[in-house]
């Protein structure tokens, strides 16, 4: 084959190929149980001549997902999941030094976004991997003749989940998927540890402001929530949560932070972080209450948590304060920025999840992907949870890569807790 014959997918620049390299490496050395995943599948070839069409944030992480699939026997191609969240040289590094053709450009526009989608549908996938289920979602609806090749589907986020129940709820989904979210090895650790720290690290490389001191108001105290909130109160922030849910209302009073609706925090917060899954949750009322200066940014999976709209109509001019950071002027002469266009601040201004945090949800997707493979014919076109043995065996090779080992049951316990007789 020659170089040229390799060189397929749209990216920005092949040229940025050997940063993206070095940055890939640099991911791997962070994610040793992908690596005893990818020793594995390079031996046992679980997933020979499968296609797998992927739709994820295109970074050095998902690159050694998609290596390890490849090392696995897949014939894999890799498309992004969000315009703006695509590591451009990462891209290049894919297609020029690993041969997994790639279609994905930071800062796309929508309508490059969907022809790339197209394009992975264009593979054939007897497996598709989602994170927010625009592949599937594209699949059952604009390429339906491509509905009989696939044997199977993983979703990588919460969003994507929700969005996949509601379709196996109406019958649109034709094929089964596992919520790799919902492992406890991903949501505990990525949505929590991960969009915590990267969520932060975003704000601060697009604004360099200081936290501590400042009101860093959070919406939603799920998963992503709990983390942020964590990580703003370590940096000092004094800070306001917003919830719809009662037990979270009150799970975040007791972790320590002030619970009030957006429309009062609304006058109160410095910095606005959204991060509900769910729509226009800051909206025209709120920012007519906000103060001058507000910083407002979301790390939820679309770009509808703040409703951009909205500001545009309120306000009589924008420009690019910082890259990435747009100031909304008002027409009452307040200002108001947003940063990343209100897409996941986290992976639009900095480099999303740090690969150790990865490395178990990449792991969850990788096992899901050669038990599609091995089990396909005993599944129905349902969402389904990740096998608990898959979740213990990452939780186990993560414990151990990091230096920490367990205790055993005795056999005296383990009689013990299987026993109703004991027990007094
Ligand atoms: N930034 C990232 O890298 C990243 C990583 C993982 C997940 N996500 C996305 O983040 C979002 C949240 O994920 P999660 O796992 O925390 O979900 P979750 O279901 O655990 O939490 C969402 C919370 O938002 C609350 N909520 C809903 N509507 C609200 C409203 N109007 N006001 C206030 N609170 C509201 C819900 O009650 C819930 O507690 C999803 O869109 C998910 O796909 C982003």
């Amino acid at each position: 084959m020659s170089s040229v014959d390799r060189i397929v997918g749209d990216v920005k620049e092949l040229g940025l190929a050997e940063k993206g390299k070095r940055k890939i490496e640099w991911a791997n050395q962070q994610m040793p149980v992908l690596q005893l995943i990818r020793k594995r599948f390079i031996k046992e070839q679980p997933l020979k001549g499968i296609r797998i069409s992927a739709c994820l944030h295109v970074t050095s992480e998902t690159a050694n997902l998609a290596i390890t699939l490849r090392d696995g026997g897949a014939d894999v191609v890799l498309c992004g999941s969000n315009p703006l969240s695509t590591q451009d040289e990462v891209a290049a590094s894919l297609v020029k030094d690993y041969g997994i053709p790639t279609y994905a450009i930071k800062g796309e526009d929508n309508e490059t976004y969907y022809a790339h989608i197209a394009s992975a549908l264009d593979h054939k996938p007897q497996i598709t991997m989602d994170d927010g289920a625009d592949l599937v979602t594209s699949l059952v609806t604009k390429r339906k003749d491509l509905i009989p090749y696939v044997i199977g589907s993983t979703e990588e986020t919460t969003t994507g989940v929700i969005r996949l129940r509601a379709m196996a709820k109406d019958g649109t989904l034709k094929f089964p998927v596992i919520a790799v979210n919902d492992a406890l090895t991903k949501h505990l650790f990525d949505n929590r540890y991960g969009t915590g720290q990267s969520t932060l690290d975003g704000i601060i490389r697009a604004t360099n402001l200081l936290l501590a001191g400042l009101k860093v108001v959070v919406a939603g105290y799920g998963w992503c929530g709990r983390g942020i909130a964590m990580r703003a109160k370590g940096l000092g922030a004094d800070v306001i949560v917003t919830e719809i849910d009662p037990v979270k209302g009150i799970e975040a009073v007791m972790d320590g932070y002030r619970v009030m609706p957006m429309a009062e925090a609304a006058k109160e917060g410095d910095v606005f972080i959204t991060v509900t899954g769910n729509k226009s949750v800051i909206r025209s009322e709120h920012f007519q209450a906000m103060k001058s200066g507000a910083i407002v940014c979301n790390s939820g999976h679309f770009n509808v948590e703040i409703d951009i709209p909205a500001l545009e109509k309120l306000s009589s001019g924008k420009r690019e304060a910082r890259p990435l950071v747009d100031e909304y002027q008002l027409k009452d002469g307040r200002k108001i920025y947003l940063l990343g266009e209100g897409r996941l601040v986290n992976l639009a201004m900095a480099e999303g999840h740090p690969a150790a945090v990865m490395d178990m949800s990449f792991a969850n997707q990788a096992l899901c992907a050669e038990y599609v493979v091995k089990h396909a014919k005993d599944l129905r076109c349902e969402v389904y949870g990740v096998p608990e043995n898959i979740d213990k065996e990452i939780a186990r090779l993560k414990l151990d890569s990091m230096g920490h080992h367990l205790d055993k049951l005795t056999a005296e316990q383990e009689h013990y807790l299987a026993s109703w007789q004991e027990g007094t």
